[in-house]
């Protein structure tokens, strides 16, 4: 591969980050904001309008007490709209029953998914298996409606404007009290079977001793096209889905889940997921418009949160992913803003090419090094693309936190790198498409960059074609590291 380093900015190769600066990154962000960006570098292009919406945990901590892993943060949104080179900020707290309990009573009340536990050790926490929808993991504008969505349960609904939480939503009675709908929705933009109109696929998983995924698509209008369901074997840990036009794609993870120590308070629901290293990893190919059955491959053991796309191509599907050697997880009574990078398995994008006929499956490592949340065209979504924008460790291999955007030519296999090493630090790249631009690289890679020699984040527009930085927005405070986001064309800021 070749690779194009572009403008490093630090001098020793060895000091590429500093474990404090990293940390800064995931203090609490508690106060809520809007302005005008002013302090701008650069130009922001004209042609880039719309909003730029972002999800993340805001809070790491509940009035002090720490939280055991950041994924148990409660979701705030930032929203960044763009207009005639001018760039509003807002940051919003979702106010979910959980938020709004645990601020009034100033103490950890529930018990996180990943890892949080209630003060008073094993007793306190035995036995309670409430859980709180944090809305923190994903936030999308769709048919109307905002919506920040946790896979676990309802999505919350707030106002585009104002990004006030106006409650739990269920799409016109697609989702009943208590369903799941999950936090990485695919969108089509132009489902054939649909005469070529956009549409919005997502799924919920039931897990236990066997599965059910339960899929929907829905219209622009939030008209829901098409639902159903399937039943797999075994316990499933489904994050992500990927589409092509035939199919909507999972890959189950190689793990078991011992519920014991949950329920006796010992551990949290993630930290009772055990890695089989001896068991394939399962690829599932649900048909998305037919009543064909159920196809499930294997492949060798990996773990996989996302996916970067996939499409098909004669009697195969290719299927590109973020992949692990094992769950990357953190353990009890430890702390994860201590936890050593270099003895966690670094994410590998790996390209898996899925025969339909002979049901065997081939791999191939596109890109070693350490990298995370993949972004492409939008139109390419489950079609075959060319290029691959991702979130990557500065250094080329090694476990590290993400510094940089990783630009892949998946044709030529050519990569590009744009760093933020050695003190900023990166969440989700996010590529848009410039209005009316040709080719699949004319657009923007928009992405929030903590800098911790000023304990601050930017908002960084990065020409795609190169990845040169376009404009650096610096924004007056810190955002904590974030989780997935979207952009909106249309323009949420003031008149
Ligand atoms: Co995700």
């Amino acid at each position: 591969m070749q690779l194009q380093t572009s403008k490093p900015s630090f001098i020793n190769a060895s000091v590429y980050y500093n474990r404090k600066d990293w940390q800064k990154g995931y203090e609490s962000q508690t106060k809520e904001f809007e302005y005008w960006i002013d302090d701008i570098e650069g130009e922001i292009p004209p042609e880039l309008q719309g909003t730029l919406f972002r999800n993340g945990p805001g809070l790491l901590d509940i009035n002090g007490n720490r939280l055991h892993h950041p994924f148990d943060g409660d979701g705030m949104i930032c929203a960044i709209a763009f207009k005639n080179s001018r760039a509003y900020f807002r940051n919003r707290f979702v106010r979910t029953e959980g938020y709004l309990k645990e601020q009034k009573a100033g103490k950890i009340i529930y018990r996180g998914i990943f890892g949080t536990q209630k003060p008073g050790g094993w007793l306190a926490n035995a036995f309670d298996t409430k859980i709180k929808n944090i809305a923190n993991t994903n936030i999308i504008y769709w048919a109307g409606k905002l919506l920040a969505l946790w896979e676990a349960a309802e999505p919350y609904r707030l106002d585009p404007y104002t990004l006030n939480t106006l409650g739990k939503e269920y799409l016109n009675g697609i989702l009943q009290e208590g369903d799941a709908f999950a936090a990485h929705p695919r969108i089509d933009t132009s489902c054939d079977i649909d005469g070529g109109n956009p549409c919005l696929i997502n799924f919920s998983v039931k897990t236990g001793i066997s599965s059910t995924i339960t899929i929907y698509e829905i219209n622009a209008t939030g008209k829901l096209l098409r639902k159903h369901a399937h039943s797999i074997p075994g316990f499933a840990f489904l994050h992500d889905m990927a589409i092509t036009p035939n199919y909507c794609i999972f890959i189950q993870n190689p793990v078991s889940f011992n519920p014991l120590p949950f329920f006796l308070g010992w551990r949290a629901a993630a930290q009772c997921i055990n890695f089989l290293p001896n068991q394939p990893t399962k690829i599932i190919l649900i048909p998305r418009h037919n009543q064909q059955a159920v196809q499930i491959l294997t492949t060798k053991p990996c773990f996989v949160f996302h996916h970067a796309n996939a499409f098909e191509q004669g009697d195969e599907i290719i299927l590109d992913s973020v992949c692990y050697d094992s769950f990357p997880t953190v353990e009890p009574n430890s702390d994860f803003r201590e936890i050593n990078f270099e003895s966690l398995p670094a994410g590998q994008l790996w390209r898996f090419r899925c025969n339909l006929i002979d049901k065997s499956v081939q791999q191939e490592v596109l890109a070693t090094r350490c990298c995370e949340f993949p972004s492409l065209h939008p139109d390419k979504v489950g079609r075959s693309y060319r290029y691959l924008y991702i979130g990557a460790a500065h250094q080329p291999s090694g476990n590290a936190p993400l510094q940089a955007v990783l630009k892949i030519d998946l044709q030529t296999r050519a990569c590009q790198l744009w760093s933020a090493a050695p003190r900023g630090f990166i969440g989700e790249p996010l590529f848009v498409p410039r209005p009316g631009g040709c080719g699949e690289d004319d657009g923007w890679v928009l992405l929030l960059v903590y800098d911790a020699a000023m304990h601050r984040s930017d908002v960084v527009i990065l020409d795609a074609r190169d990845l040169n930085v376009q404009s650096r927005l610096h924004l007056k405070h810190h955002i904590p590291y974030g989780l997935h986001g979207s952009f909106c064309q249309e323009y949420f800021g003031p008149v």
